[in-house]
């Protein structure tokens, strides 16, 4: 009797193993289907580029936004624009479940305070001696699958003018910004610092559509959806 339970057990522990290792999927109920995990593993590398892409694109619109305000008025002038648009530009990339946003340990505003899970992200790319360019990671929580993609963000001779030393700041930008950020700890940071980063994130399969469309805008109707 003891035996047989003995047996019983171990066999258990097999299969419970076997299942874990992914090689008894087919029995699962709660794994996707052979052709649904195919399609899964091919998109991976489709998200990937497409937040590749969705970084640069919310880039290059930030700091040409930031560019024109500096251009109009100096940076005094220019804060309205990290202020207001940066938000504005991150929701209008946003579509399908995608979203972008950007994070910091020494933040600005405390809506971009970087999580737990973020800080660790940011530790990594903090590392001097061997910092990944990116790091991209899957989820998945309730059989839910959510991709994480992260691109560091280093602080360049322009961003000194609001995010350098307390003293080299002008006193009108260093008034303006204790006005609308009284508890601002994203100054005295240098040239070369990692000042955050870019998290994009994802959920599948309900955002294959966007990034397709991210990949090949010219084709489809990416502006009908950044309109939404
Ligand atoms: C004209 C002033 C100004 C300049 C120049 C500027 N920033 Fe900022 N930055 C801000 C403000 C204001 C915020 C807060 C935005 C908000 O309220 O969401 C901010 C927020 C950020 C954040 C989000 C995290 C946080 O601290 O809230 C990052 C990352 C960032 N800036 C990076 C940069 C980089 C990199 C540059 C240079 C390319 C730059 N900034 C140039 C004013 C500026």
């Amino acid at each position: 009797m003891m035996r047989m339970s003995v047996t019983v057990l171990v066999l258990l522990i097999l299969s419970t193993l076997w299942g874990l290792t992914g090689c008894g999927s087919k029995e699962n109920a709660d794994l996707p289907a052979n052709d649904q995990q195919a399609a899964y593993t091919a998109d991976q590398q489709l998200y990937e580029d497409a937040a590749k892409k969705l970084v640069g694109t919310f880039m290059r619109d930030l700091q040409g936004e930031l560019m024109s305000a500096m251009k109009d008025g100096g940076p005094e002038n220019a804060i309205r624009v990290c202020n207001t648009a940066a938000p504005e530009i991150a929701a209008a990339h946003s579509a399908q479940g995608w979203t972008i946003k950007r994070v910091s340990e020494r933040f600005r505003n405390p809506d971009n305070r970087a999580d737990t899970t973020e800080l660790a992200v940011l530790a990594r790319f903090a590392d001097t001696t061997g910092a990944p360019e990116i790091v991209a990671n899957w989820t998945e929580i309730d059989s839910l699958r959510t991709f994480h993609f992260y691109k560091p963000i280093r602080v360049g001779q322009l961003c000194l003018n609001c995010h350098g030393g307390v003293q080299t700041l002008v006193p009108g930008v260093y008034q303006k910004l204790k006005k609308y950020y009284p508890a601002d700890r994203a100054v005295g940071y240098k040239a070369g610092d990692l000042r955050g980063m870019f998290v994009v994130e994802a959920p599948w399969p309900d955002g294959v559509e966007y990034a397709r469309q991210l990949l090949n805008p010219d084709t489809t109707t990416t502006t009908d959806t950044i309109a939404q």
